[in-house]
């Protein structure tokens, strides 16, 4: 690592306490202090002047901890956004800060790239909920339904299925399907989600769904919601369309994590109570100092896997760090699910 001085270091804590000062730091429960601004310097200006020297870029979900989105990301984005950028990057490296169904997407869409996941095994709980025998068999069971998967699932899912979906595209995909029948994986609540809002917009199709819930957003309640408004009158309720269909119906706004920044720019409202990951919520903060977001966001324990640590380890040593790999035939059916989503999605 590169040796700085003492003034470059006391620099760096100052710009970094100047952008993250309104911001909450989870572990504590306080904000960014400038004593944490200058413990963590000294490795931020070492990935950046790491990832310069060495032709990489990094791409970090909003879930991943304020210093890696604000301190070292090139690209900062929901995982729709991400795939999209990492589809375009014409440098050498990926570094990509969040969960390895999202290090796998980008290696699908930018195949000739070396990407890197710093926590090499950083899961999720839906991308584990279903796996391709599975879903092979479900092929066999329903031959006349369009298969659709969220982004939340592997390679191999993905290879076996007709188009993926995010949480920023999912109705309109759904909604323009061909088919009757869908069968949605792997998140049981989006699907539940799906119903309703196909419901909304009139449209018959019946929608099946197999797989598991998300570990974060599948906590929350409708008591919670009860709950927050009793407490705070004027509150919004913001949710995400993995939390349980009785959750979203009842908020002032469901939707995607870039969908939650512009909903909340945009709002008059003074008071927002967040049913969503903690890095969200310091977004959100970041973005929207004069609004107060009271504390009912959730860690997901695999994004937070992500350090300034691990990604200076890969860094340090992108020669030999485990790259993310996927076998070539899978790779192209996974490519072709996805291109489908980016061409269903960019037509809107
Ligand atoms: P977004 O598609 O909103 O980025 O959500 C990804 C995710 O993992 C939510 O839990
Ligand atoms: Fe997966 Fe949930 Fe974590 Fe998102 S928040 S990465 S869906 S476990």
């Amino acid at each position: 690592m590169r040796d700085f001085t003492a003034a470059q270091m006391e620099e760096e804590a100052r710009r970094l306490y100047a952008l993250l000062g309104n911001v909450t730091d989870f572990k504590t429960g306080g904000k960014y202090t400038l004593e944490h601004c200058r413990a963590i310097a000294p490795s931020v200006l070492a990935v950046n002047n790491l990832k310069k020297e060495n032709d990489a870029v990094i791409l970090a979900h909003y879930y991943c901890a304020p210093e890696i989105v604000y301190g070292v990301a090139d690209f900062k984005g929901d995982s729709y956004a991400l795939a999209k950028k990492a589809a375009e990057f014409a440098g050498r490296n990926i570094i990509f800060c969040g969960v390895y169904f999202m290090a796998q997407t980008a290696k699908i869409v930018n195949p000739g790239k070396r990407v890197y996941l710093p926590p090499v095994t950083a899961g999720c709980s839906l991308a584990d909920g279903i796996d391709a025998d599975t879903v092979s068999k479900l092929k066999e069971r329903y031959p006349d339904a369009a298969f659709v998967c969220y982004i939340n699932s592997t390679a191999e899912v993905k290879a076996l299925c007709d188009v993926c979906v995010t949480s920023s595209n999912v109705y309109d995909i759904a909604a323009a399907m061909p088919n009757e029948r869908i069968v949605f994986i792997p998140d049981l609540f989006m699907a539940d989600n799906i119903r309703a809002e196909l419901k909304r917009r009139g449209i018959k199709k019946e929608v099946l769904s197999f797989g598991a819930t998300c570990c974060v957003h599948d906590k929350y309640t409708v008591r919670d919601v009860e709950e927050l408004r009793w407490a705070h009158p004027s509150v919004k309720i913001i949710s995400h369309p993995e939390c349980p269909l009785a959750v979203c119906e009842i908020s002032d706004y469901c939707g995607s994590t870039s969908g939650m920044l512009d909903y909340v720019k945009k709002s008059d409202a003074k008071e927002f109570a967040v049913l969503s990951e903690d890095g969200i919520v310091n977004s959100l903060e970041l973005e929207n100092p004069s609004k107060t977001f009271y504390a009912v966001s959730r860690p997901c324990g695999q994004m937070k896997r992500n350090t300034l640590g691990n990604i200076l380890g890969v860094l340090n040593n992108l020669e030999q760090a485990p790259q993310v790999q996927v076998p070539c035939d899978t790779a192209l059916r996974a490519k072709k699910c996805i291109d489908n989503m980016f061409e269903m999605a960019g037509k809107k």
